[in-house]
This record gives structure tokens, sequence and C-alpha cells, in this order.
């Protein structure tokens, strides 16, 4: 079955905005994509799922390389202009300084970075596997910096969230209790 974007089922999901900069036969390029992942801790690899026109993916398809920058909660702007045109037709980089958002240039690849991310993590390209309508790159980091005091976006039903409310862990009774269950269902 189908599960088509913005339907009441795939729209339950929360994931992260990550802003994929890139530069290659479009020129330095940025894009938004929820569907961004950390998938291997040793080495770290990171996995994005790329829609097969985008400009990006073609910009990658050329360098091998991209920036991956994860959106801070107070850069919702910056995510819906990456999101909302394609390289192919409008330089999104020049839009955004315009805007008064700031890139720097990534130590380790040719790529611009977003400043101010919550996170930033330059990686090269080690694999690319073609999944239904998308393409997942997968890249290995080989710089990673943290934004200070930055806190990530949260993307969940369409709309942008600030994480802020933890919830609280249960009573040292209910752990307790809990992990004697566990200890009795042992296999
Ligand atoms: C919040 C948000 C999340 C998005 N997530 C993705 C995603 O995970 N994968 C994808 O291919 N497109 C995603 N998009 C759409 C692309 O960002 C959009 O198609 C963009 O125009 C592609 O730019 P490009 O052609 O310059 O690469 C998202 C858009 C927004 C606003």
């Amino acid at each position: 079955m189908d599960l088509p974007w913005g339907n009441e089922k795939t729209i339950m999901f929360i994931t992260n905005v990550g802003l994929i900069t890139s530069k290659g036969i479009y020129g330095d390029n940025i894009m938004a994509a929820e569907w961004t992942h950390h998938v291997s801790y040793s080495p770290g690899l990171i996995a994005v799922c790329l829609g097969l026109n985008r400009a990006t993916l073609q910009n990658i398809n050329s360098s091998k390389e991209f920036g991956v920058n994860l959106t801070a909660t107070d850069q919702n702007i910056l995510a819906s202009v990456a999101g909302g045109s394609t390289g192919k037709e409008i330089d999104k980089v020049k839009v955004l300084k315009e805007l008064g958002f700031k890139f720097y240039k990534a130590k380790k690849i040719n790529t611009l970075m977003v400043k101010d991310a919550a996170l930033n993590l330059e990686c090269k390209l080690v694999k690319q596997i073609e999944l239904g309508d998308h393409m997942m790159l997968v890249g290995e980091v080989i710089n990673a910096e943290l934004g200070k005091g930055k806190e990530p976006l949260a993307y969940h039903r369409l709309k942008y969230w600030k994480l802020d409310k933890n919830i609280e862990k249960p009573s040292e009774k209910e752990l307790e209790r809990i992990k004697n269950i566990v200890q009795e269902n042992k296999k």
C-alpha cells in the first residue's frame, strides 16, 4: 500500500528537519529533509532520503559530499524557505542570506554549512540506495560541531514543534515492580 505525503498516518512520525547543503551543478544549494537519521555509531553514518527530482540529489551525485545541519528551534523560516522551492530555479542560499541567515564554509568538504544550527555534520557519500520514490544517501561524518545553546526543531503533523516538556520517570516503587516483572519473564 501507499503512505502518501500529508496522509493522516504518515504525519504521525516525529522527525528532525535536516538542512542538507550541497554544491554541484546547481551551485550552492540547501533543502529541508525530515528524513534525516543517524544510522551507525562507529563509524558515524547519517542517512537522508531525497526525492528523485531534487536538485540536491544531482549536486551530491557530482560532488559525493554534503552537509547535514539540524534546524534549530529559531530557524523554522529557514527550513520553510529551504523546502519551499528548488535550487534548479531559485538561489535559496542567496534568499536566505538576504533574510539574515548566515552560512560558513565547511572545514573538510567544499560545501556551505548553516550557522547557528543545532548540529552541523560534514559528510562524505558512502552509499546510495534507491528505495521506492526516494534515494537514500548514506554519508560518513568526517566533522561534527554542536550549535552553542541550540535545540533541534521537531516536525510532526506538518508543523514545527519545540520539545520542552519532559515526561517524568515512574516512581522508584513502580520502577522496582517493572524490574521484577522483567526478571520473572527471563527466557
Ligand atoms: C519540513 C520539510 C521537510 C521535508 N523533508 C523532505 C525529505 O525528507 N525528503 C525530500 O526529498 N524532500 C523533503 N522536503 C521537500 C524538499 O525540501 C523540497 O522538495 C525542496 O524544494 C527540494 O529542494 P532542491 O530541489 O533544491 O533539492 C521537505 C520540505 C519541508 C518543508
